[in-house]
């Protein structure tokens, strides 16, 4: 079976703060794409990755992924496309840039830079051994409210029922194309913030596995604070 990775990473970053595209801010010293792309490279099972790219921003991020060390057991190819006006449509402009030969994709966010390598197996695993549709899930620590419009809570969710989902999240082929045709073809009700959830809308069912603690986004300045630990922790361990 053939695998390919695909990475949104067209987003501007604006809950970072002002300055360069998310993808392209710097992790000590190395974009954070560098390691999202590092992380599908080093896996054993991904064959080819598809990276979109902010549409301004293509060349430069096809020097710095040639440029770039992406671990010692690097295998896959890597191709940057241009990416969309939102995540959707960047991960449908990567998913055209894919082989008729592959059989399988793996969407991964260039936002969670630190995702381990394994993770990218395990779920590769999963849906190598046959699941449509595969996600890595935490069980959520917080308790979790809803609450109504005038800021009054309405009812408290059954945590234990609920998964904080991350990426990579991998799918056969044909159904991710069939979910984002769909997505392409039905615009307009609440926005979908992540691939599987267009799966859902096809009735395909949607397997969790466990996730990691290592696979978070960054998404605010803290979190860069807190990747920046991470890798210094995994630089005293000799694992990069
Ligand atoms: N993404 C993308 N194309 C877009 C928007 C987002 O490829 N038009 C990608 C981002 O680069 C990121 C992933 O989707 O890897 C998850 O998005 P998010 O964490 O929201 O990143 P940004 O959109 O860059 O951040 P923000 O929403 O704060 O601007
Ligand atoms: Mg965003």
């Amino acid at each position: 079976m053939s695998i390919a990775g695909v990475v949104p990473a067209a987003g501007r970053g604006e809950r970072l703060g002002p300055g360069e595209p998310k993808a392209l801010r710097l992790l000590a010293g190395r974009p954070l794409l560098v390691y999202a792309v590092r992380a599908l490279s080093v896996a054993q099972l991904i064959d080819i990755i598809v990276v979109a790219a902010p549409p301004d921003r293509v060349p430069a991020v096809r020097a710095l992924l040639c440029a770039a060390d992406l671990g010692a057991r690097a295998s896959a190819e890597v191709h940057v496309v241009s990416g969309g006006m939102t995540r959707q449509l960047s991960v449908r402009a990567a998913l055209d840039h894919v082989p008729d030969e592959v059989d399988a994709v793996l969407v991964h966010d260039a936002a969670r830079p630190l995702a381990p390598s394994e993770l990218v197996d395990a779920v590769a695993r999963a849906v190598r051994g046959g699941l449509p549709a595969v996600v890595p899930g935490l069980p959520v620590s917080d308790t979790v409210k809803r609450v109504g419009a005038d800021g009054v809570v309405t009812d408290t969710v059954d945590r234990a029922t609920l998964r904080a989902v991350q990426t990579p999240q991998g799918f056969r082929r044909d159904v991710l194309y069939a979910a984002h045709q769909r997505a392409a073809e039905q615009s307009g009700g609440p926005p979908v913030t992540d691939d599987a959830g267009l799966v859902e809308r096809l009735g395909v069912p949607v397997h969790v596995i466990p996730g990691s603690e290592e696979a978070f986004k960054v998404t605010t300045p803290l979190d860069v604070t807190f990747a920046e630990a991470l890798l210094a922790v995994r630089r005293g361990a000799d694992v990069c």
